[in-house]
């Protein structure tokens, strides 16, 4: 088999951007270790940034998030048993969409079978060949048979655990990696959500966020220790812990029920530089991670998949460059401010096993000041709905 451009990865990240190539004539086969079903099981990401939003557009793929997302023009933060709104319409000038990666993904996929985009699934042992010469190739296993794949270039959107970073010889790449101290459990319930804005809520009990797919979906987070596992959390005690971490006000409208998934994350920061190795380019997860918190894991995989395109456009379409030639470099500058709002972000909200009276003080102190500042909001603000790509 022949291809332009050879995608590791069926997630959001890889459907995307073969999704965005296509459109504009360049072709691309997606190589997808699980099955479609599976991928779609995952609930993960919510929020999306104002820029991944116009890619999604851009891609031929708003029409549903456009019609069924939510548009959020601010957030609740919640700490001494009361909460504050921070206005990103007000301190930014934009907003973000809460729309579900499941429901994203669902979108990417239909779009590519309607354009007959070629995605392999179920493949296995895939191997990364030659990247350093103008013809690299991969190898995989499917169907009990072997297969070749030769093409221009490479492009690791397969996660943080795929093969594309490992490609990279260790001597070459740089890992810079942080492990937080505890998890997140979430559940997922048919119940009306507690606000119609998210609830980020720092409490001496650990840190909870109150989010939501749509008007009867609701997504919900407690940080909990490392070592539990979701069967240890019956729903009652999900639904018992959340409200003592939330303000009264809102624990009293908190509407209770069955959860249809739960599920805990752990925490990590962690990039890997660079993110191009001769001919292969690393986007999303395979070469970086944050803590859930700002909400920015998705959307700072997105931010890599506009500058690729970009510079894979450049290449085919104009025959320049410059555009690959500094894909690192501009997504790597990118990722780490992403890395330090989430990093902030989750010192702000989270009860750390080790944190002192002082630690405690200078949290409260940083709260009240986002709260009071609004040059603070501003920042915040800016962030959370992301910064220009
Ligand atoms: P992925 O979604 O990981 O997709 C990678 C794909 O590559 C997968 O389909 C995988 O099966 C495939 N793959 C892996 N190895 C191979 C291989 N060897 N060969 C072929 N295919 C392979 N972000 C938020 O903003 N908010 C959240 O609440 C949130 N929750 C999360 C919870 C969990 C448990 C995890 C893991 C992540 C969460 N994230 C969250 C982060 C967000 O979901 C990711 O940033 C996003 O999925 C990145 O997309 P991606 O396409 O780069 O990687
Ligand atoms: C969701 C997840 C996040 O990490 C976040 O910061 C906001 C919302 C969610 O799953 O809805």
């Amino acid at each position: 088999m022949r291809t332009q451009v050879c995608i590791i990865g069926a997630g959001p990240s890889g459907l995307l951007l073969s999704q965005l190539l296509h459109r504009k004539g360049i072709d691309t086969i997606v190589l997808e270790r699980k099955t479609k079903a599976y991928v779609l099981s995952r609930i993960r990401a919510g929020v999306l940034e104002r820029g991944f939003v116009d890619l999604m557009r851009e891609a031929g793929v708003g029409a549903r998030m456009d019609v069924e997302g939510f548009t959020h023009d601010g957030t609740l933060i919640a700490y001494d048993n009361h909460q504050f709104r921070v206005d990103f319409a007000a301190r930014a000038g934009a907003s973000v969409m809460v729309y579900g990666q499941t429901e994203l993904t669902r979108d990417l996929y239909e779009a590519r079978e309607a354009m007959d985009g070629q995605i392999l699934y179920n493949v296995d042992d895939v191997q990364i060949e030659d990247v350093t010469t103008q013809s690299p190739h991969v190898t995989f296993a499917m169907d009990g048979k072997s297969h070749r794949i030769e093409c221009d270039y490479v492009v690791g959107c397969d996660g943080f655990h795929g093969v594309s970073r490992k490609t990279i010889p260790e001597e070459k790449r740089r890992e810079y990696e942080k492990i937080y101290p505890f998890g997140w459990l979430g559940i997922l319930s048919e119940t009306p959500p507690v606000h119609h804005e998210l609830i980020y809520a720092n409490s001496d009990r650990g840190f909870a966020l109150c989010s939501m797919r749509n008007d009867n979906l609701s997504r919900y987070y407690v940080q909990c220790p490392l070592d539990h596992r979701p069967d240890d959390w019956s729903d009652a005690a999900f639904w018992e812990e959340l409200k003592r971490r939330i303000p009264d006000a809102a624990a009293d409208q908190l509407i209770t029920g069955p959860s249809i998934e739960k599920s805990i994350a752990p925490l990590r920061s962690f990039v890997t530089e660079p993110m191009r190795w001769g001919q292969l380019f690393l986007c999303g997860d395979a070469a970086h991670i944050v803590p859930p918190t700002g909400a920015k894991g998705l959307n700072t995989a997105a931010s890599d998949i506009f500058y690729l395109y970009h510079g894979m456009m450049q290449h085919y379409l104009h025959g320049e460059d410059e555009g690959l030639e500094r894909y690192s470099e501009k997504a790597l500058a990118r990722v780490w401010k992403a890395e330090r709002f989430s990093w902030w972000m989750s010192n702000l909200l989270h009860r750390y096993p080790d944190q002192g009276a002082f630690d405690r003080k200078m949290q409260l102190a940083d709260l009240a000041y986002l709260e009071q500042s609004e040059a603070a909001q501003i920042s915040m603000a800016e962030n959370y709905v992301g910064l220009p790509y």
